[in-house]
């Protein structure tokens, strides 16, 4: 399976020139964390798809759409990016969680993200319920962002149409 990686400089989208980033890649396990102890599952891409990241995509909460393979819709999502100073992970990670409840896994599917603004940086913090309330905040932030005008006219974007996502 190759990873197609594209970072589409949008010049006059007012965001900022890094974004929106398209990337895709395979969904892989992570450490069941994210639904068994946050309550908020989340589809961890595959190495490639994290080596392939920019040098400018800095550790931290970034949102945008994402789309599953078997699947035609596009979604809403937040993305952390980094090494969880929460559980002090050795390896880094890009996790995106989808806002939309499947109730099943996604391994194994291929997800494609376009990445449209970066929201904080990653955080330790004192408890797991401080944690999961940032990450609730995040989600809402994200959700607010992606209703505007601008957000909205990536969640059509060829990247996301079957022809262009068959690799
Ligand atoms: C939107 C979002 C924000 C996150 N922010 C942080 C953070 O600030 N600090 C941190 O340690 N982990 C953060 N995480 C990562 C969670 O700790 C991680 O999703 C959880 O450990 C599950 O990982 P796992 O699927 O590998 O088990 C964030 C995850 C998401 C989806």
């Amino acid at each position: 399976m190759s990873i197609e990686t594209s970072n589409c400089v949008a010049k006059q989208n007012g965001v900022c020139n890094k974004f929106p980033y398209f990337t895709k890649g395979i969904i892989v396990k992570g450490f069941g964390r994210g639904s068994k102890e946050l309550g908020i599952p989340t589809a961890n891409m595959c190495s490639e798809a994290v080596k392939s990241l920019p040098e400018n995509f800095d550790p931290g909460v970034y949102y945008g759409w994402a789309k599953l393979s078997n699947n035609p819709t596009v979604y809403k999502m937040v993305m952390s990016i980094g090494w969880n100073p929460f559980y002090k992970n050795k390896t880094k990670s890009m996790e995106v969680h989808i806002i939309h409840e499947f109730g099943c896994d996604l391994y194994d599917l291929t997800l494609s993200v376009c990445v449209l603004g970066y929201s904080r940086p990653e955080m330790d913090f004192n408890s797991l319920e401080e944690l999961i309330k940032e990450i609730r905040n995040d989600i809402k932030t994200a959700s607010d962002n992606l209703d505007s005008e601008e957000a909205q006219q990536y969640a059509t974007h060829c990247f996301f149409t079957p022809d262009s996502n068959s690799s």
